[in-house]
Protein backbone atom coordinates (compact mmCIF):
# COMPACT_ATOMS: atom_id res chain seq x y z
CA UNK A 1 0.00 0.00 0.00
CA UNK A 2 1.37 3.25 -0.94
CA UNK A 3 1.23 6.84 1.31
CA UNK A 4 -0.37 9.65 0.28
CA UNK A 5 3.25 10.88 0.71
CA UNK A 6 4.56 8.20 -1.56
CA UNK A 7 2.14 8.96 -4.63
CA UNK A 8 3.25 12.84 -4.07
CA UNK A 9 6.91 12.16 -4.61
CA UNK A 10 5.80 9.85 -7.33
CA UNK A 11 4.52 12.18 -8.96
CA UNK A 12 7.57 14.42 -9.60
CA UNK A 13 9.81 11.64 -10.71
CA UNK A 14 10.62 10.19 -14.16
CA UNK A 15 9.10 6.92 -14.94
CA UNK A 16 9.40 3.86 -15.11
CA UNK A 17 11.07 3.08 -12.19
CA UNK A 18 11.36 0.29 -9.79
CA UNK A 19 9.99 1.27 -5.69
CA UNK A 20 12.10 -0.27 -2.93
CA UNK A 21 10.52 -0.55 0.29
CA UNK A 22 13.75 -1.40 1.96
CA UNK A 23 11.97 -1.35 5.36
CA UNK A 24 10.26 -4.41 4.61
CA UNK A 25 12.88 -6.02 3.03
CA UNK A 26 14.52 -5.42 6.24
CA UNK A 27 11.41 -6.66 8.30
CA UNK A 28 11.10 -10.22 5.74
CA UNK A 29 15.07 -10.91 6.20
CA UNK A 30 14.58 -10.52 9.84
CA UNK A 31 11.38 -12.70 9.74
CA UNK A 32 13.13 -15.08 7.64
CA UNK A 33 16.64 -15.20 9.81
CA UNK A 34 14.83 -15.56 13.22
CA UNK A 35 12.33 -18.46 11.75
CA UNK A 36 15.93 -20.15 10.92
CA UNK A 37 18.26 -19.95 13.84
CA UNK A 38 15.12 -21.80 15.77
CA UNK A 39 16.60 -24.97 14.02
CA UNK A 40 20.18 -23.80 13.27
CA UNK A 41 19.55 -23.50 9.26
CA UNK A 42 21.63 -21.96 6.94
CA UNK A 43 20.32 -19.41 4.40
CA UNK A 44 22.09 -18.48 1.08
CA UNK A 45 20.18 -15.64 -0.96
CA UNK A 46 19.57 -16.98 -4.62
CA UNK A 47 21.34 -13.72 -6.10
CA UNK A 48 19.51 -13.90 -9.19
CA UNK A 49 16.60 -13.26 -8.16
CA UNK A 50 17.55 -9.18 -7.48
CA UNK A 51 21.23 -8.14 -7.56
CA UNK A 52 20.25 -4.28 -6.58
CA UNK A 53 23.52 -3.07 -4.23
CA UNK A 54 20.88 -1.91 -2.00
CA UNK A 55 19.35 -5.24 -1.67
CA UNK A 56 22.44 -7.15 -1.44
CA UNK A 57 23.86 -4.42 1.01
CA UNK A 58 20.73 -5.52 3.49
CA UNK A 59 20.75 -9.51 3.16
CA UNK A 60 24.58 -9.58 3.81
CA UNK A 61 24.01 -7.37 6.27
CA UNK A 62 21.89 -9.99 8.22
CA UNK A 63 24.49 -13.03 8.07
CA UNK A 64 22.81 -14.71 4.82
CA UNK A 65 25.57 -16.10 2.68
CA UNK A 66 24.97 -15.82 -1.80
CA UNK A 67 24.14 -18.69 -3.98
CA UNK A 68 25.18 -17.82 -7.29
CA UNK A 69 25.22 -18.69 -10.69
CA UNK A 70 27.61 -17.43 -12.90
CA UNK A 71 31.17 -16.00 -12.90
CA UNK A 72 29.23 -12.53 -12.53
CA UNK A 73 27.35 -13.09 -9.76
CA UNK A 74 30.20 -14.90 -7.53
CA UNK A 75 32.15 -11.82 -8.36
CA UNK A 76 29.04 -9.48 -7.82
CA UNK A 77 28.98 -11.48 -4.04
CA UNK A 78 32.62 -10.74 -3.10
CA UNK A 79 32.72 -7.36 -4.10
CA UNK A 80 29.46 -6.54 -1.85
CA UNK A 81 31.11 -8.46 1.14
CA UNK A 82 29.44 -11.31 1.31
CA UNK A 83 32.12 -13.94 3.51
CA UNK A 84 33.44 -15.92 0.44
CA UNK A 85 33.09 -19.05 2.90
CA UNK A 86 29.53 -18.85 2.58
CA UNK A 87 29.61 -18.48 -1.54
CA UNK A 88 28.18 -21.27 -3.44
CA UNK A 89 28.07 -21.69 -7.18
CA UNK A 90 25.48 -23.67 -9.02
CA UNK A 91 24.76 -23.69 -12.90
CA UNK A 92 24.51 -26.54 -15.63
CA UNK A 93 26.70 -24.79 -17.62
CA UNK A 94 29.73 -23.36 -15.79
CA UNK A 95 32.88 -21.87 -18.29
CA UNK A 96 36.28 -22.81 -17.32
CA UNK A 97 36.67 -18.90 -16.62
CA UNK A 98 33.95 -18.88 -14.30
CA UNK A 99 35.39 -22.15 -12.44
CA UNK A 100 38.84 -20.68 -12.60
CA UNK A 101 37.21 -17.37 -10.60
CA UNK A 102 35.42 -19.31 -8.18
CA UNK A 103 38.75 -21.10 -7.44
CA UNK A 104 40.82 -18.08 -7.13
CA UNK A 105 38.32 -16.59 -4.62
CA UNK A 106 38.22 -20.09 -2.23
CA UNK A 107 34.23 -20.05 -2.28
CA UNK A 108 32.80 -22.35 0.42
CA UNK A 109 31.43 -24.94 -2.54
CA UNK A 110 30.59 -25.66 -5.89
CA UNK A 111 27.13 -27.18 -6.67
CA UNK A 112 28.06 -29.68 -9.49
CA UNK A 113 25.72 -30.62 -12.37
CA UNK A 114 27.52 -33.38 -13.93
CA UNK A 115 30.35 -36.05 -14.27
CA UNK A 116 31.88 -33.76 -16.94
CA UNK A 117 32.10 -31.06 -14.75
CA UNK A 118 33.32 -32.89 -11.61
CA UNK A 119 36.38 -34.17 -13.99
CA UNK A 120 36.89 -30.48 -14.61
CA UNK A 121 36.65 -29.13 -11.61
CA UNK A 122 39.01 -31.32 -10.50
CA UNK A 123 41.58 -30.99 -13.34
CA UNK A 124 41.32 -26.91 -12.97
CA UNK A 125 41.61 -27.15 -9.17
CA UNK A 126 44.27 -29.60 -9.78
CA UNK A 127 46.48 -26.94 -11.89
CA UNK A 128 46.34 -24.36 -9.38
CA UNK A 129 47.18 -26.99 -6.58
CA UNK A 130 43.41 -26.54 -4.66
CA UNK A 131 40.89 -28.44 -2.82
CA UNK A 132 37.68 -27.67 -4.34
CA UNK A 133 34.62 -28.46 -2.12
CA UNK A 134 31.43 -29.91 -4.22
CA UNK A 135 28.27 -30.68 -3.10
CA UNK A 136 26.29 -33.10 -6.01
CA UNK A 137 23.20 -31.21 -7.38
CA UNK A 138 20.97 -34.61 -7.59
CA UNK A 139 17.75 -34.07 -9.89
CA UNK A 140 15.20 -35.73 -7.41
CA UNK A 141 12.33 -36.05 -9.88
CA UNK A 142 9.98 -34.44 -7.58
CA UNK A 143 7.17 -32.37 -9.12
CA UNK A 144 7.04 -28.43 -7.83
CA UNK A 145 3.44 -27.91 -9.25
CA UNK A 146 4.40 -24.40 -10.50
CA UNK A 147 4.69 -23.16 -13.72
CA UNK A 148 6.60 -25.31 -16.38
CA UNK A 149 8.52 -22.82 -17.60
CA UNK A 150 10.28 -22.75 -14.15
CA UNK A 151 10.25 -26.12 -13.01
CA UNK A 152 13.76 -27.87 -12.29
CA UNK A 153 13.57 -31.16 -10.27
CA UNK A 154 12.17 -33.25 -13.06
CA UNK A 155 13.55 -35.94 -15.15
CA UNK A 156 13.11 -34.37 -18.28
CA UNK A 157 14.80 -30.97 -16.82
CA UNK A 158 18.37 -30.04 -18.07
CA UNK A 159 19.39 -29.46 -14.39
CA UNK A 160 21.13 -31.82 -12.15
CA UNK A 161 22.69 -35.45 -11.75
CA UNK A 162 19.59 -37.91 -12.77
CA UNK A 163 19.95 -40.66 -10.37
CA UNK A 164 21.02 -43.44 -12.63
CA UNK A 165 24.51 -41.29 -13.11
CA UNK A 166 25.01 -41.39 -9.30
CA UNK A 167 27.33 -44.15 -9.53
CA UNK A 168 29.66 -42.90 -12.00
CA UNK A 169 29.45 -39.43 -9.87
CA UNK A 170 30.08 -41.80 -7.13
CA UNK A 171 33.24 -43.04 -8.76
CA UNK A 172 34.36 -39.77 -10.22
CA UNK A 173 34.53 -38.38 -6.53
CA UNK A 174 37.11 -41.25 -5.57
CA UNK A 175 39.13 -40.70 -8.04
CA UNK A 176 39.60 -37.16 -7.90
CA UNK A 177 42.24 -35.92 -4.94
CA UNK A 178 41.48 -31.88 -6.05
CA UNK A 179 37.77 -32.59 -5.19
CA UNK A 180 36.32 -32.26 -1.31
CA UNK A 181 32.59 -33.92 -1.52
CA UNK A 182 30.80 -31.90 1.44
CA UNK A 183 27.25 -32.36 0.24
CA UNK A 184 24.15 -32.89 -2.06
CA UNK A 185 22.03 -30.30 -3.54
CA UNK A 186 18.51 -29.99 -4.53
CA UNK A 187 16.95 -27.04 -5.93
CA UNK A 188 13.12 -28.50 -8.01
CA UNK A 189 11.33 -25.52 -8.85
CA UNK A 190 10.79 -21.94 -8.05
CA UNK A 191 7.54 -20.11 -7.18
CA UNK A 192 6.40 -22.89 -5.14
CA UNK A 193 2.84 -22.66 -2.66
CA UNK A 194 1.95 -25.69 -2.04
CA UNK A 195 4.43 -27.28 0.80
CA UNK A 196 3.47 -30.83 0.62
CA UNK A 197 5.97 -30.51 -2.35
CA UNK A 198 8.86 -29.97 0.13
CA UNK A 199 7.99 -33.39 2.02
CA UNK A 200 8.40 -34.91 -1.26
CA UNK A 201 11.93 -33.17 -1.50
CA UNK A 202 12.71 -34.17 2.01
CA UNK A 203 12.05 -38.12 1.41
CA UNK A 204 14.12 -37.95 -1.81
CA UNK A 205 17.30 -36.18 -0.04
CA UNK A 206 16.83 -38.57 3.11
CA UNK A 207 17.46 -41.13 0.27
CA UNK A 208 20.51 -39.90 -1.81
CA UNK A 209 21.66 -38.41 1.74
CA UNK A 210 21.85 -42.47 3.01
CA UNK A 211 22.64 -43.47 -0.64
CA UNK A 212 26.07 -41.12 -0.63
CA UNK A 213 26.76 -42.18 3.13
CA UNK A 214 26.59 -46.28 2.44
CA UNK A 215 29.32 -45.64 -0.25
CA UNK A 216 31.50 -44.60 2.47
CA UNK A 217 31.11 -41.04 1.83
CA UNK A 218 30.58 -38.17 4.86
CA UNK A 219 27.73 -36.02 4.06
CA UNK A 220 28.29 -32.78 5.72
CA UNK A 221 25.88 -30.80 3.85
CA UNK A 222 21.78 -30.91 2.75
CA UNK A 223 21.42 -28.05 0.54
CA UNK A 224 17.56 -28.02 -0.20
CA UNK A 225 17.76 -25.20 -2.28
CA UNK A 226 15.05 -22.24 -2.92
CA UNK A 227 11.49 -22.16 -4.02
CA UNK A 228 9.05 -21.00 -1.85
CA UNK A 229 6.79 -18.84 -3.46
CA UNK A 230 5.12 -15.97 -2.51
CA UNK A 231 1.18 -14.07 -2.35
CA UNK A 232 1.14 -12.29 -6.02
CA UNK A 233 -2.67 -11.55 -5.98
CA UNK A 234 -2.31 -10.10 -2.27
CA UNK A 235 0.50 -7.84 -2.20
CA UNK A 236 -0.10 -6.54 1.17
CA UNK A 237 0.23 -9.82 3.14
CA UNK A 238 3.74 -9.00 2.07
CA UNK A 239 6.17 -11.60 4.35
CA UNK A 240 6.13 -15.43 3.70
CA UNK A 241 5.42 -17.81 6.36
CA UNK A 242 8.84 -18.80 6.91
CA UNK A 243 8.11 -20.88 10.23
CA UNK A 244 5.94 -23.13 8.28
CA UNK A 245 8.34 -23.54 5.34
CA UNK A 246 11.35 -24.18 7.72
CA UNK A 247 8.71 -26.90 9.96
CA UNK A 248 8.46 -28.72 6.93
CA UNK A 249 12.13 -29.47 6.63
CA UNK A 250 12.43 -30.06 10.34
CA UNK A 251 9.94 -32.56 10.73
CA UNK A 252 10.69 -34.69 7.42
CA UNK A 253 14.44 -34.43 6.79
CA UNK A 254 16.69 -37.02 8.56
CA UNK A 255 19.19 -34.40 9.81
CA UNK A 256 22.65 -36.04 11.54
CA UNK A 257 24.20 -33.82 14.52
CA UNK A 258 27.28 -33.15 11.89
CA UNK A 259 25.03 -32.37 9.75
CA UNK A 260 23.83 -28.44 8.15
CA UNK A 261 20.73 -27.82 6.71
CA UNK A 262 21.01 -25.34 3.46
CA UNK A 263 18.80 -22.89 1.61
CA UNK A 264 18.94 -20.68 -1.14
CA UNK A 265 16.01 -18.51 -1.25
CA UNK A 266 15.74 -15.74 -3.52
CA UNK A 267 12.12 -14.71 -4.33
CA UNK A 268 10.45 -14.89 -0.83
CA UNK A 269 12.91 -12.84 0.79
CA UNK A 270 12.66 -10.02 -2.03
CA UNK A 271 9.56 -10.57 -3.85
CA UNK A 272 6.96 -8.30 -2.30
CA UNK A 273 9.48 -5.26 -1.24
CA UNK A 274 9.67 -3.83 -5.00
CA UNK A 275 6.78 -2.34 -7.46
CA UNK A 276 7.52 -0.76 -10.82
CA UNK A 277 5.79 2.28 -11.43
CA UNK A 278 4.43 3.67 -14.35
CA UNK A 279 2.34 6.41 -16.10
CA UNK A 280 0.13 6.11 -19.05
CA UNK A 281 0.97 7.05 -21.47
CA UNK A 282 -2.22 6.70 -23.73
CA UNK A 283 -6.00 5.11 -23.23
CA UNK A 284 -7.24 4.19 -26.55
CA UNK A 285 -11.09 2.84 -25.57
CA UNK A 286 -12.48 0.51 -28.45
CA UNK A 287 -15.41 -1.51 -29.03
CA UNK A 288 -14.00 -4.43 -27.96
CA UNK A 289 -11.29 -3.97 -25.88
CA UNK A 290 -10.03 -0.77 -24.11
CA UNK A 291 -6.30 -0.45 -23.73
CA UNK A 292 -4.20 0.96 -21.50
CA UNK A 293 -0.58 1.80 -22.83
CA UNK A 294 2.09 2.54 -20.31
CA UNK A 295 5.62 3.67 -20.07
CA UNK A 296 6.87 0.21 -19.06
CA UNK A 297 6.89 -2.84 -20.87
CA UNK A 298 8.32 -5.96 -21.34
CA UNK A 299 11.78 -4.87 -21.56
CA UNK A 300 11.41 -3.51 -17.74
CA UNK A 301 9.51 -6.36 -16.44
CA UNK A 302 9.82 -9.95 -18.37
CA UNK A 303 7.41 -12.33 -16.34
CA UNK A 304 4.49 -11.83 -17.78
CA UNK A 305 5.28 -11.85 -21.26
CA UNK A 306 7.90 -15.25 -20.32
CA UNK A 307 5.03 -17.03 -17.89
CA UNK A 308 2.17 -15.36 -18.47
CA UNK A 309 2.89 -14.59 -14.98
CA UNK A 310 0.41 -12.25 -12.58
CA UNK A 311 1.54 -9.21 -11.07
CA UNK A 312 -1.49 -7.19 -9.55
CA UNK A 313 -1.45 -3.95 -11.34
CA UNK A 314 -3.36 -0.89 -9.44
CA UNK A 315 -4.08 2.76 -10.22
CA UNK A 316 -1.94 4.56 -7.43
CA UNK A 317 -3.22 7.79 -8.70
CA UNK A 318 -7.12 7.03 -8.19
CA UNK A 319 -7.17 4.79 -5.28
CA UNK A 320 -11.52 4.53 -4.95
CA UNK A 321 -12.80 2.32 -6.93
CA UNK A 322 -15.59 4.25 -8.84
CA UNK A 323 -16.43 4.13 -12.10
CA UNK A 324 -14.10 1.05 -12.75
CA UNK A 325 -13.72 0.19 -16.58
CA UNK A 326 -11.77 -3.16 -17.70
CA UNK A 327 -8.85 -2.98 -19.54
CA UNK A 328 -5.86 -4.37 -21.48
CA UNK A 329 -3.13 -2.78 -19.50
CA UNK A 330 0.30 -3.06 -22.09
CA UNK A 331 3.65 -2.11 -22.83
CA UNK A 332 5.04 0.36 -25.85
CA UNK A 333 7.07 -2.49 -27.00
CA UNK A 334 6.01 -3.99 -30.44
CA UNK A 335 5.34 -7.28 -29.57
CA UNK A 336 1.84 -8.79 -28.66
CA UNK A 337 2.81 -10.27 -25.76
CA UNK A 338 4.25 -6.98 -24.19
CA UNK A 339 0.85 -7.31 -22.12
CA UNK A 340 0.57 -6.93 -18.05
CA UNK A 341 -3.07 -8.22 -17.81
CA UNK A 342 -5.82 -8.86 -19.70
CA UNK A 343 -9.56 -7.34 -18.70
CA UNK A 344 -8.29 -5.95 -15.70
CA UNK A 345 -10.90 -3.79 -13.58
CA UNK A 346 -9.68 -0.15 -12.61
CA UNK A 347 -11.04 2.78 -11.94
CA UNK A 348 -11.86 5.13 -14.67
CA UNK A 349 -7.71 5.78 -15.91
CA UNK A 350 -6.45 8.93 -17.75
CA UNK A 351 -3.42 9.89 -19.36
CA UNK A 352 -0.57 10.70 -16.85
CA UNK A 353 -2.36 8.27 -13.88
CA UNK A 354 0.10 6.38 -11.96
CA UNK A 355 0.26 2.69 -12.51
CA UNK A 356 1.49 0.09 -9.85
CA UNK A 357 2.64 -3.77 -10.68
CA UNK A 358 3.33 -5.18 -7.20
CA UNK A 359 5.55 -7.76 -6.38
CA UNK A 360 7.95 -7.14 -8.83
CA UNK A 361 11.30 -7.16 -6.21
CA UNK A 362 11.83 -10.84 -7.61
CA UNK A 363 13.07 -11.45 -11.37
CA UNK A 364 11.78 -8.03 -12.12
CA UNK A 365 14.93 -5.84 -12.69
CA UNK A 366 16.95 -8.07 -13.18
CA UNK A 367 15.48 -9.40 -16.00
CA UNK A 368 15.39 -5.97 -17.58
CA UNK A 369 16.91 -6.01 -21.57
CA UNK A 370 17.58 -3.17 -24.03
CA UNK A 371 15.38 -4.50 -26.70
CA UNK A 372 13.91 -1.94 -28.64
CA UNK A 373 17.40 0.29 -27.58
CA UNK A 374 15.35 0.77 -24.32
CA UNK A 375 17.27 2.66 -21.89
CA UNK A 376 18.49 1.29 -18.59
CA UNK A 377 15.72 1.52 -15.66
CA UNK A 378 16.43 3.44 -12.42
CA UNK A 379 15.35 2.71 -9.02
CA UNK A 380 13.69 4.79 -6.36
CA UNK A 381 13.99 3.60 -2.33
CA UNK A 382 11.84 4.21 0.62
CA UNK A 383 14.80 5.57 2.71
CA UNK A 384 18.59 5.41 1.71
CA UNK A 385 18.80 2.32 3.36
N1 LIG B 1 18.71 -22.22 -6.19
C1 LIG B 1 18.84 -22.52 -7.50
C2 LIG B 1 19.83 -23.51 -7.91
C3 LIG B 1 18.02 -21.88 -8.44
O1 LIG B 1 18.15 -22.18 -9.73
C4 LIG B 1 17.07 -20.92 -8.01
C5 LIG B 1 16.19 -20.25 -8.97
C6 LIG B 1 16.99 -20.63 -6.63
C7 LIG B 1 17.82 -21.31 -5.75
C8 LIG B 1 16.04 -19.61 -6.07
O2 LIG B 1 14.72 -19.90 -6.32
P1 LIG B 1 13.57 -18.99 -5.65
O3 LIG B 1 13.69 -19.13 -4.14
O4 LIG B 1 13.79 -17.58 -6.06
O5 LIG B 1 12.33 -19.56 -6.19
N2 LIG B 1 12.74 -16.14 -13.52
C9 LIG B 1 11.77 -17.00 -12.92
C10 LIG B 1 12.33 -17.80 -11.75
C11 LIG B 1 13.56 -18.61 -12.11
C12 LIG B 1 14.16 -19.30 -10.92
C13 LIG B 1 15.46 -19.89 -11.28
N3 LIG B 1 16.15 -20.54 -10.21
C14 LIG B 1 10.56 -16.18 -12.51
O6 LIG B 1 10.53 -14.99 -12.77
O7 LIG B 1 9.60 -16.71 -11.95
Amino acid sequence: MFSDKDIARFANLETPFYYYDLTLLQKTLSDCAAAAKVYNFHVHYAMKANFNPAVLQKIKAVGFGADCVSGGEVNKAIEIGFDKKQVVFAGVGKSDREINAALDHDIFCFNVESVQELEVINELAEKKGKLARVAIRINPNVDAHTHHNITTGLDENKFGVNSWDLTACAETLKKSPNLEFIGVHFHIGSQITNLDVYKNLCVRVNEFAGWFEERGFIVKVLNVGGGLGIDYHNPEQQVPDFAAYFKVFQEFLEVRSNQEVHFELGRALVGQCSSLISKVLYVKNGKKKNFIILDAGMTELMRPALYQAYHKIENISKLALADSVKYDVVGPICESTDCFGKEVELPETLRGDLIALRSTGAYGEVMASHYNLRENIVSVYDTEG
